[in-house]
């Protein structure tokens, strides 16, 4: 495995190995490498003849007051993780070289970006579709991997993809969890030892979500009650949103008819963590 510093020595990498007829999948991540991470690696090693994974803490997804400096990061482990799946090169630049001075691009994919998450964290999904775009051009891969756990960001790249004329296929992985059900994320590794167990709280509330609608529920209002009441239980937890949409549009649905997406974000402590489950009534 090779660990790649310069744009354009990875331009280079990139475009040597498709001359020569090699796919490349693409991983794009923001480092501090667990199962759902490697997830993602296992499947580009399996479906490309050369795997790239990009680690990049992108500066432009944070909102002043987030998490940005104290991201966890340890570049040695993700190496050694990365190797051990089989990556041929980590993608690791500089934040000066992703954004020199005078840099003001932005890509926004409206509406999508706009719910959910993005009402919580207003510019969030323009900062990852500009990044993204950035890394699609950079490698231009023919595959690039993503996880279900953050299923708007999958729903804003698709649709980028789409109305950009991206020639690259998005390919998209359930979400890998805890065996207590939590789902994986950088972000866990915040939690005191009570918070991570208040953390149960959200795969629990969706748990419950997903049994009302197998049984009949079909008032969106009663599952979002449901889910805010589980909540409401913790002590250490407080609701940031709760949404029961259409997994196309993201738009809120009031009776549930077809396949719905149940998505929330909590903040456990400070730390604010996201899940979310597709359910076919
Ligand atoms: P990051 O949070 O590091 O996640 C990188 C990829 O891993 C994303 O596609 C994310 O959905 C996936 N992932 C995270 N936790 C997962 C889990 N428990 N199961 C399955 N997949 C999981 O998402 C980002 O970085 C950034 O926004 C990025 C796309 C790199 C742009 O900066």
């Amino acid at each position: 495995m090779k660990m790649v510093r310069s744009i354009q020595e990875m331009k280079q990498a990139a475009s040597s190995h498709r001359a020569g007829g090699a796919s490349i999948g693409l991983v794009p991540t923001m480092g501090y490498f667990h199962e759902g991470h490697l997830s993602l690696m296992r499947s580009a090693r399996s479906e490309n003849d050369m795997v790239v994974v990009s680690l990049f803490v992108n500066p432009i997804q944070f909102r002043p007051g987030e998490d940005l400096d104290r991201y966890p990061r340890d570049l040695n482990r993700d190496a050694e993780l990365a190797l051990g799946v089989g990556v041929d090169i980590l993608f690791v630049p500089e934040t000066a070289d992703i954004y020199p001075k005078g840099f003001c691009a932005k890509i926004s994919v409206e509406g999508l970006s706009d719910r959910l998450c993005g009402e919580s964290r207003p510019g969030h999904f323009q900062g990852v579709a500009t990044v993204v775009a950035k890394l699609f051009h950079i490698v231009q891969p023919r595959r690039a991997y993503f996880g279900l756990k953050d299923f708007q960001q999958t729903a804003v790249i698709r649709r980028m993809v789409e109305d950009l004329n991206f020639d690259i296929e998005i390919i998209t992985l359930p979400t890998v969890r805890e065996s207590d059900g939590l789902a994986m994320s950088s972000r866990n590794s915040y939690l005191s030892a009570e918070e991570r167990i208040s953390a149960r709280s959200l795969k629990e509330s969706l748990d419950l979500a997903v049994q009302r609608i197998k049984e009949g529920e079909r008032s969106a209002d009663r599952i979002r009650t449901i889910i805010r009441e589980r909540i409401a239980r913790e002590k250490l937890a407080r609701m940031d949103y709760v949404s029961v949409s259409s997994p196309e549009s993201l738009q809120e649905v009031s009776v549930i008819e077809g396949e719905v997406l149940v998505a929330l974000a909590v903040f456990v402590g400070r730390t604010r963590l996201i899940d979310n489950v597709l359910v076919h009534p």
